[in-house]
């Protein structure tokens, strides 16, 4: 009896850590004759399913591609329409208090406007003590500048050269302390990592998904994750 069926749902291996890029809600709006900002609240919707059911299921980190360093390059309607989504996501305290799930921002935050840096400080504390799914959401997040972000700090830091090692660039990471994500599923159809968690997909699985993120729902993670357990990792081993 294979594996599969002897285990009922939910009862797969789960990946301790997903990573996910939420990629298509502005082809989601058009093939609707919708405005983009349209395809965004659309996606902000399922981003709160998702979460919901990854912490329904145990999984223990989920991280969210919300907004990254390049996204700015996008009209001025489009990036206020995006960042009045978040500050709607924050102020509803609901989201993290009731639902037992821990968040943190990762990116460059202090670029951000006060009152969202603000709506974050709050969230993050409020949430502090949730012992259920871990939720990182990147905003204003870019894999390198991460990087040269950790490496300014352990410059400014005067760690001897000799004594820097990978877990001391790992652990100026804004992800510190966490694991590094097993499982990066990008929807929408395109194959590219768009310097989403550069350094921690180092060994990471990827799935990749015509569907746009609206439409990507729990059924569609299940599919995923299925095929997450028939991988084989072996990290440079045999
Ligand atoms: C990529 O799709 C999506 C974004 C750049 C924004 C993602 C933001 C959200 C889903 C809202 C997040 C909200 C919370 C509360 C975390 P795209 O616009 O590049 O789509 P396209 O490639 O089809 O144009």
């Amino acid at each position: 009896m294979s594996f599969f069926k002897k285990k009922k749902k939910f009862e797969r291996v789960l990946p301790r850590h997903i990573a996910i890029i939420m990629d298509g809600n502005g082809r989601w709006a058009k093939k609707r004759s919708l405005p983009r900002s349209a395809g965004h609240s659309a996606g902000s919707k399922n981003f709160k399913t998702i979460a919901r059911y990854c912490n329904k299921i145990g999984l223990e980190y989920l991280t969210v591609y919300a907004f990254s360093t390049e996204n700015w390059k996008r009209p001025k309607e489009e990036v206020d329409n995006i960042m009045n989504i978040l500050r709607d996501y924050l102020k509803d305290a609901k989201n993290f208090k009731d639902e037992n799930i821990r968040v943190k921002f990762i990116g460059n935050i202090s670029q951000l406007d006060e009152d969202i840096r603000e709506l974050i400080d709050d969230a993050e504390r409020e949430s502090a003590d949730a012992t259920g799914l871990r939720l990182n959401i990147a905003l204003n997040y870019g894999g390198r500048d991460e990087i040269t972000n950790a490496v300014r700090e352990i410059v400014k830091e005067k760690i001897p050269y000799d004594e820097i090692t990978e877990e001391t660039v790992s652990e100026h990471l804004y992800t510190a302390g966490q694991p590094d994500p097993d499982f990066i599923i990008r929807p929408s159809g395109e194959y590219r990592l768009s310097n989403y968690l550069i350094w921690q997909a180092a060994y990471a699985e990827y799935w990749f998904s015509d569907v746009l993120w609206p439409d990507f729902g729990p059924k569609d993670l299940e599919r995923a994750i299925d095929d997450y357990n028939h991988r084989s990792r072996r990290f440079g081993g045999i």
